[in-house]
């Protein structure tokens, strides 16, 4: 049962509280989210030309490295366990720490999962080597705060790796990116088509050391386009 419809059906119970009124609508929306939606975005993340742009960064990543939005932890198998030490992997969502846990098992590198969103890293200023983010700068909600914990944490000398998709060059395929983003953002567990990634990278206090940006062969151009790149502390 969703933990959620339970949790407030006893605060109803407890404080008599009749105005609570657990829809329905939310009671789906949460098995959508919980059981659905990690299979999805799994599915969705491991597409063969996905696979090739993760190949491009996720091996750079050296030191202690601090992953955003780890997901089902896809990029696990390429981490170069000789240059990593340690992989410290960010998730707030429950059911891709379920999954992110399977993949774990077949890992070469050391990996501790935390059940906290970028907006909360817990650890000390100047501490990290690496900073990966792989389709999650499209995803968090205050990605401006999760930015200002990464630069907070990462040390002077580190990366910030990057891999993510959003806001396409072409008017024409913008201007649909900015049409369907509101239905995507809901089905799609709060992902944005359009976000101008290397923009937010910029605002984040970072300079952008290397880039390259495709439309992915496989994917529909609206969600398809892609940034991979390094970044340095400004
Ligand atoms: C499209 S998935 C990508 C997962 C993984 N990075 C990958 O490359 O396969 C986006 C991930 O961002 C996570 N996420 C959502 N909000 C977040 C936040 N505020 N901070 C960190 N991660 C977040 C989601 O739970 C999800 O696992």
């Amino acid at each position: 049962m969703d933990v959620v419809v339970a949790i407030l059906k006893e605060l109803r119970r407890r404080h008599q509280l009749d105005n609570i009124v657990i829809c329905q609508k939310d009671k789906k929306m949460g098995l959508y989210k919980r059981y659905l939606l990690p299979h999805l975005i799994h599915m969705g993340c491991g597409t063969e030309s996905i696979q090739a742009q993760r190949k491009k960064i996720v091996p750079l990543a050296e030191g202690r490295v601090l992953e955003i939005g780890i997901g089902s932890g896809l990029n696990i198998p390429y981490y170069n366990s000789k240059r990593v030490d340690f992989v410290w992997g960010l998730e707030p969502s429950e059911g891709m720490r379920r999954k992110a846990k399977k993949n774990l098992k077949m890992s070469g590198v050391k990996v501790k999962l935390l059940n906290l969103p970028g907006e909360e890293i817990p650890l000390e200023d100047n501490s990290i080597d690496t900073v990966l983010f792989t389709y999650t700068l499209c995803t968090i909600s205050d990605w401006r705060t999760a930015l200002r914990q990464v630069h907070r944490v990462m040390k002077p000398s580190g990366n910030l790796l990057f891999c993510e998709h959003g806001a396409a060059p072409d008017k024409s395929v913008l201007a649909w990116q900015n049409r369907i983003n509101p239905i995507w953002k809901i089905v799609a567990g709060g992902c944005n088509l359009n976000r101008p990634i290397t923009k937010y990278i910029h605002e984040g206090g970072f300079t952008i050391q290397w880039m390259e940006t495709l439309y992915l062969p496989d994917s529909p151009r609206i969600s398809g386009f892609n940034y991979v790149g390094v970044a340095k502390k400004v």
